[in-house]
């Protein structure tokens, strides 16, 4: 079984006697309800470093106040049988006070690459993300953390942050996970009824059809964004939140494909909000 911690003092302590004992950390944050997705990331953070830290936290600052923080799926006990089927060394879970207690009040908001894609439909999402993945860090202090491509913009966004207030952690992006089928493996994929879900296949497809024109040598990626909110378009149940191609990872204006390119998409079936992306490589080879 992992070692469950839930007290920063304590998680703090079992972090040092590793590092005493000459080990190397990695942390893989994440809101629990986990999945093949996050399991993927506890696997390469078990291939490079001794001792994996998981946590577990439901952070109520990234959630705005319409989103779904009362509704996000709660399943401690699968969770915890998924790390130790995984070999995960500590499980970090604390309560929402130890994490904010009474009187906190110190925020952390990362500029420009927070404007854009899902900064625009959840403006205070980013700065919830990147407070409680600093918190989350100066308590683990890892060599490595761990985080997925699925949302690729708030890797962008945390790799931004370490770098402009010189925090010593190397933030590593892993590939997104898929079902069989397609759809990118997601907690929120349970909100999904049977009809939704089959139309939430259009998302994989369109990134597709994108890679197949990039591959083809479709240089304009104003032309690669209007084929794939045509595919997506034709699913009646998806309701576009946004279809974007920015540089990547600066999250620049493009007009034309000549340097590697994040195609972010964000979907509504019904009342849920569903995202996913590719990496539109400039050598025309196939990302993500
Ligand atoms: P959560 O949504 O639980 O995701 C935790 C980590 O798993 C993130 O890095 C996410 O990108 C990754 N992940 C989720 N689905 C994935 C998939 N299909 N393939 C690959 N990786 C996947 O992201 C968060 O939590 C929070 O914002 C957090 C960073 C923990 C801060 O609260």
């Amino acid at each position: 079984m992992p070692k469950v911690v839930e007290c920063i003092t304590e998680m703090r302590k079992v972090v040092a006697e590793a590092r005493l004992a000459g080990k190397t950390i990695g942390f893989v944050p994440t809101m629990g309800a986990l999945h093949e997705g996050h399991m993927t990331l506890v696997r390469e953070a078990k291939k490079v470093c001794d001792v994996v830290v998981v946590s577990i936290f439901i952070n109520p600052t990234q959630f705005g106040p319409n989103e779904d923080f009362d509704a996000y799926p709660r399943t401690w006990a699968e969770d915890l049988n998924a790390c130790r089927s995984a070999g995960v060394d500590v499980v970090f879970h604390p309560h929402v006070h130890e994490m904010y207690p009474d009187n906190w009040g110190t925020w952390v908001t990362v500029e420009d690459v927070t404007d854009k894609l899902c900064g625009k439909s959840r403006p205070i999402h980013f700065r919830g993300v990147a407070t409680v993945v600093t918190k989350l860090l100066n308590i683990v202090q890892p060599d490595k953390a761990f985080f997925g491509q699925k949302d690729a913009q708030q890797v962008v966004v945390l790799k931004k942050m370490v770098r402009d207030l010189n925090m010593p952690y190397e933030i590593v992006m892993v590939p997104i996970v898929r079902d069989v089928d397609g759809l990118a493996k997601s907690s929120r994929n349970v909100y999904l009824n049977s009809e939704q879900r089959q139309a939430a296949l259009v998302l994989y497809k369109s990134l597709c059809k994108a890679q197949e024109l990039c591959r083809s040598g479709e240089p304009d990626s104003r032309k690669i964004r209007e084929a794939v909110i045509a595919c997506i378009e034709s699913v009646s149940l998806a309701k576009i939140d946004y279809v974007e191609i920015y540089s990547f990872p600066d999250l620049a204006d493009i007009d034309t494909l000549d340097q590697d390119a994040l195609l972010a998409v964000a979907v509504k079936f019904g009342t849920t909000r569903l995202i996913d992306n590719t990496i539109l490589k400039s050598n025309h080879i196939c990302g993500g």
